[in-house]
């Protein structure tokens, strides 16, 4: 009998093992749950030996410790660890329950018995896909400077930056940071030019493996040939404004000039139209004087120019969660009653505006309201609704959107305002522009929101058909003169339907 004890106790004390490690490194999701697994070799019933599971080589500050047959938790862990395993088994795995970031690190199994102990290392990865990123541009020098943020992820991602033969781009400038969860936000800038390539990626990614990915096709004329194109659009101005002066010097003369206002006599004409740009809309002419008016000119913008635009996120894997770069930009416009031509009728709320008497007598076909918000800097985004549908199963007969310069003050008529850019339509001529050409825009009107991003830094004013969430780009001005612009709306003369500005998400 006591030889049989000593025998079985020899035997206790003389037992070895190891510990073995299924998995070294293990990688979960933000909020699963993460199995360590831990085993004895050879199976011994681990009942009676100490059992302890630390982080990052904290011995003291243990994740978990079995010990004389009861388990401690750490604070920090409390209901969220257990072992799993058949002790009798020797199994001492670990569940850790709803990973949070700050669960990843270095997992050390620790097994000791009276006579022995083992230990083994465990590396545990918490996943959190971060998201989809935001590329925006500007202007730097000659070239352009692109920035790529996206915020969520876990670990900390990797940003690669690539053209659009595939290659990776050099150097890029990344910058990381956490928010209140702990988790990783990233944000990268590069210069970048046209020549380099036709558009450029930004990919964070997960060891490369799990990533999100955006695209970036900044608008081609936005730089290339930009000094050719000045130096055009310069002549041509210059020309432009001596033709129109001398023109209007010899209607005025001959009394031919027709004022919107009756106010206005012909020698305030004379000093506004030698103020405007050559580019204005005189939205106040009626049809036929204008075109008489029109000199000749060649376009500025030319109509493939709808085929450009900032085509952003084009071919990015998820479609769904992408927004063209510029909604970001959106802002909120009341319209501004006082700046409201007579004939106009503004909602209370200044969001709608309409045509009082549709049809009266007239001299003016784009009586017009401007917004309260000005624009001095930066970008701005707004769309406009010119057909509800829901209300009025005809397209309205005319209208027109843009941006004018110079506000209306007490002394100015509503509307001798400079209207500098801006996209009309009417029934039968369609959709065009208000440059001198009139260049129109093949579109079908089949349109009933209209989106406008005005960019004041690189001066650019451009449209889109913001039915579909792809925003169909319309046309976009370049080169229009600095100043504060306002938006500008007209529901024309047409029709009493409203158009209105649509309230931002
Ligand atoms: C884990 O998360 C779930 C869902 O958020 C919650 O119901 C549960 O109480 C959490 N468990 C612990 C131990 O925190
Ligand atoms: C230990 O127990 C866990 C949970 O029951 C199980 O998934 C795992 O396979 C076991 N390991 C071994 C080595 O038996
Ligand atoms: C590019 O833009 C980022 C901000 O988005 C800025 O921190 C960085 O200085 C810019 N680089 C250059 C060269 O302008
Ligand atoms: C990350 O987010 C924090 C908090 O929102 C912010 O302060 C920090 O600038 C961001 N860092 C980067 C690199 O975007």
């Amino acid at each position: 009998m006591l030889f049989i004890c000593l025998a079985s106790l020899l035997a206790c004390s003389a037992a070895e093992f190891t510990l073995v490690i299924p998995d070294a490194s293990v990688s979960e999701p933000l909020g699963s749950t993460a199995i360590l697994h831990c085993g004895l070799s050879p199976s011994l019933n681990a009942r009676t030996f100490d059992v302890r599971w630390y982080k990052n080589g904290d011995y003291d500050n243990f994740v978990l410790f079995y010990n004389d047959q009861k388990t401690i938790e750490n604070d920090k862990y409390r209901g969220r660890v257990s072992l799993i395993g058949e002790l009798d088994n020797g199994n001492v795995s670990l569940k850790l329950d709803n990973l949070t970031s700050l669960d990843g690190g270095e997992y050390t199994c620790y097994v000791k018995s009276i006579s022995w102990y083992e230990k083994a290392n465990i590396n545990l990865t918490v996943k959190a896909l971060g998201s989809t990123p935001v590329l925006s541009y500007q202007e730097s020098g000659e070239k352009m400077n692109v920035t790529c943020t996206s915020r969520g992820w876990s670990p900390k991602p990797t940003v690669t930056w690539r053209d659009s033969a595939g290659q990776e781009l050099p150097h890029s400038n990344t910058y990381y940071g956490t928010d209140s969860e702990d988790l990783v936000n990233v944000s990268s800038w590069m210069l970048y030019s046209r020549s380099d390539s036709e558009w450029i990626s930004c990919t964070v990614s997960l060891n490369h493996q799990e990533m999100k990915e955006s695209r970036i096709e900044p608008r081609k004329d936005f730089w290339s040939g930009f000094w050719k194109e000045a130096f055009i659009s310069t002549l041509v101005l210059s020309l432009t404004v001596l033709i129109t002066f001398a023109i209007l010097l010899i209607l005025i003369r001959k009394g031919l000039l027709p004022h919107c206002s009756s106010h206005k006599n012909a020698k305030a004409a004379v000093n506004s139209h030698e103020s405007l740009q050559p580019e204005t809309l005189p939205l106040n002419t009626t049809e036929n004087n204008h075109e008489s008016l029109q000199p000749k000119t060649v376009p500025l913008e030319a109509t493939e120019n709808t085929k450009r635009g900032i085509s952003s996120l084009a071919a990015a894997p998820e479609p769904t969660e992408e927004r063209p770069v510029w909604l970001k930009y959106k802002v909120s416009l009341t319209l501004d009653p006082s700046t409201a031509a007579k004939c106009l009728k503004v909602s209370r709320d200044g969001k709608s505006v309409s045509c009082e008497k549709p049809n009266s007598k007239s001299d003016c076909k784009f009586p017009h309201v401007v917004s309260k918000e000005e624009f001095g800097s930066g970008q701005h985004y707004w769309e406009v609704m010119i057909w509800d549908k829901t209300i009025k199963t005809q397209p309205k007969s005319s209208w027109c959107v843009g941006v004018t310069q110079k506000p209306h003050s007490e002394t100015q008529k509503p509307h001798s305002e400079k209207v500098l850019r801006a996209l009309c339509y009417e029934e039968g001529s369609g959709l065009y522009t208000n440059t001198h050409d009139f260049s129109k825009i093949s579109t079908k009107y089949n349109m009933y929101t209209l989106g406008l991003h005005l960019n004041c830094d690189s001066r650019s004013l451009s449209f889109y058909n913001t039915d579909k969430p792809s925003h169909n780009h319309l046309h976009t001005f370049n080169f229009i003169p600095q100043g504060t612009y306002y938006a500008f709306l007209s529901p024309g003369v047409k029709d009493d339907h409203p158009i209105r500005i649509l309230n931002q998400d």
